[in-house]
């Protein structure tokens, strides 16, 4: 993309709605808090006008010196279905590289937080902890992009450092955000970063880039218990360290 073909960034300084600063406050946090990772939907479909609205809001994402270094492929209907025939296909034969996310060891506060996320996920699924093929068919689930009607891919130019990663995450959370202010829900998924081969033969993309993760995109199913599971946070005071405030 050169210079011309950018669109110019609209002024959003003054926000058209005439709400007070503390409504909007009050409907950002309201719509950040109440994002959950969904892993459950129901079959309403999602329209292709209403993804396209969710990126434009996304695309106002930050990113160092403007690069914009995301790219997003948006899969619905039989692409979709495709797409995970493949990639269940590539998880059966065992054949992809193992997962790289976390190093190995994991430091004990992260290690005691995976097994927290892990108790909570599938107590909240009924899978007992030892239940290594019930757990394996639950990680399929992840290419099925949980039952949404859409999946995105998210991919960025491999040549591209830790710097525009982070880009790309920001990219990510505006996409989740523009979503749920929509009422839609979303699951980020680290899981599809394994498979990258089967997905960029699939969906074409061009030699320099790499899936970094999925997401799963849709209207969540209320009533799945999946849904349900509360996954808690750190204090503000455990992880800040709030300095010469005077207080
Ligand atoms: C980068 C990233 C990768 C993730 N990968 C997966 C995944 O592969 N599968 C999955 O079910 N959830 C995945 N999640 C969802 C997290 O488990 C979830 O965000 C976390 O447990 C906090 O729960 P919450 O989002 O409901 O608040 C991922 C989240 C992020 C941010």
């Amino acid at each position: 993309m050169t210079a011309d073909t950018l669109i110019e960034a609209p002024d959003v300084a003054q926000p058209a709605t005439g709400w007070s600063q503390e409504a909007i406050a009050r409907c950002v946090a309201t719509v950040v808090r109440s994002r959950r990772a969904t892993r459950a939907f129901k079959a309403q479909p999602l329209g292709r006008a209403l993804v396209e609205e969710i990126l434009a809001d996304a695309a106002c994402a930050p990113s160092g010196a403007n690069i914009q270094p995301w790219r997003v492929y948006v899969v619905s209907g039989a692409v979709k279905n495709e797409l995970t025939d493949a990639l269940v296909a590539a998880s059966r034969a065992g054949t992809a590289p193992a997962p790289e996310h976390f190093p190995e060891p994991l430091p004990d506060t992260y290690r005691a937080r995976l097994a927290d996320f892990g108790a909570r996920y599938y107590a909240s699924l009924g899978i007992e902890r030892h239940d290594t093929p019930a757990r394996t068919r639950q990680t399929e689930r992840n290419y099925a992009f949980f039952g949404a009607p859409v999946g995105l891919v998210f991919s960025i130019d491999r040549r591209l450092k830790a710097h525009s990663w982070i880009d790309l995450g920001l990219f990510a959370q505006s996409v989740m955000i523009a979503a749920k202010a929509r009422g839609i829900d979303t699951c980020p998924q680290v899981a599809f970063a394994q498979f990258h081969e089967p997905i960029a033969a699939h969906l074409q993309m061009p030699a320099d880039e790499v899936t970094a993760f999925g997401m799963s995109m849709g209207y969540g199913d209320p009533e799945a218990e999946v849904n349900r599971a509360r996954m808690p946070r750190e204090r503000v005071q455990d992880f800040a360290r709030l300095l010469g405030f005077g207080d």
